[in-house]
């Protein structure tokens, strides 16, 4: 069990955000101090480090990863490590068509595009920001440019479960893959109640009975989502069932917080402090050995499963724009 493969990193290079969606940062809340989060430098030597243990893909997120300076610096720099592959970034769209040449530049190999309704007035009420446009026209410029684009849509009852179909609709008109992602009680998000993807599967079933189960090698990315292909779509549906459909035991990530903790689940605490070995004063060949060694425990730290079904178990209690959805 216990022996996966984890080569897949998230980092989080910043807490903050320029949105406020209503189940993960409702409101202004005091960010992390620069000094605390970790520099482009700092993170780049745990990745050097995190390679030589076989992370292959690394995920670039927030909060709103766009808001902190240099971003395309930073994406530049973790393209050049040895052993890493694949580079991606998870935005919310809304600075993404101002950036995409630069990130382009830097070799970016894909985007996750966060939109979770269609309707104009609701995504304001959602985001708190009048944006769905800038993001519905970052979704098209990356289309255009050519770079690896899916969408993510967080869905729950009370939010957006009137809008499923309209949304999975978005992977007609455009060669991009919609996924589900069940809302997860962490953060703010323990006030909804994420919809379950067997629900959204059968609403899927129901309006496109030629549903078929997507050739779950072709383009299959890194990821638990377990694909879908509706008839006549040019991109496929994607289910990430974190809450009903447990993948702990497949679960190839680990999570850097932009504190520099090393998290091994989303549905707990534990964590390692990566910036005390980086900053420790430590000969840097020292410094590498220590992190490359909290790589090599980490398949034997990552808990057989989550407990998200019984809320008194779940130990973290950071925000979701702290560690990095
Ligand atoms: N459950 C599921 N997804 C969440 N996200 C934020 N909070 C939650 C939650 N509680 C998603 C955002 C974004 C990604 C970074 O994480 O919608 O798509
Ligand atoms: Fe920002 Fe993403 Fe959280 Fe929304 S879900 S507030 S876009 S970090």
């Amino acid at each position: 069990m216990n022996e996966r493969k984890i080569d897949y990193l998230r980092i989080s290079l910043t807490d903050r955000c320029n949105l406020r969606c209503r189940y993960c940062m409702p409101q202004d809340i005091a960010s992390v101090p620069m000094e605390e989060i970790l520099t482009y430098e700092e993170i780049c030597e745990i990745a050097r480090a995190a390679a030589q243990e076989g992370i292959r893909h690394v995920r670039v997120t927030g909060g709103e990863p766009l808001v902190r300076k240099g971003c395309p610096d930073c994406i530049r720099m973790l393209k050049e490590i040895p052993g890493i592959e694949t580079v991606m970034m998870t935005t919310n769209g809304i600075l993404l068509q101002k950036f995409l040449p630069e990130l382009l530049e830097a070799g970016l190999d894909g985007v996750n595009i966060s939109l979770d309704t269609l309707q104009r007035e609701r995504y304001r009420e959602i985001t708190g920001y009048d944006g769905l446009e800038k993001v519905l026209g970052a979704v098209e410029a990356c289309i255009q440019a050519g770079i690896r684009t899916k969408i993510n849509v967080a869905a729950a009852y009370g939010l957006n479960d009137s809008e499923l179909l309209d949304l999975a609709g978005l992977s007609e008109k455009w060669p991009v893959d919609v996924r589900f992602i069940e809302m997860m009680p962490i953060g703010y998000g323990t006030s909804y109640h994420g919809i379950d993807n067997r629900q959204v599967l059968e609403q899927l079933r129901e309006r496109y009975p030629g549903l078929t189960e997507a050739d779950p090698q072709k383009d299959a990315g890194f990821g638990p989502a377990e694909y879908v292909q509706i008839p006549g779509f040019r991109g496929r549906t994607g289910l990430i069932s974190p809450i009903h459909g447990k993948f702990c035991g497949n679960c190839n990530r680990l999570r850097l917080t932009s504190t520099g903790k090393l998290k091994y689940c989303l549905c707990y605490e534990d964590a390692e402090d990566l910036r005390i070995i980086v900053r420790s004063g430590d000969p840097p060949e020292k410094r590498r050995e220590r992190i490359r060694q909290m790589f090599r425990g980490a398949g034997k730290r990552k808990p057989l499963e989550h407990h998200f079904e019984q809320p008194d178990q779940i130990s973290e209690k950071k925000k979701m724009s702290e560690i990095g959805g």
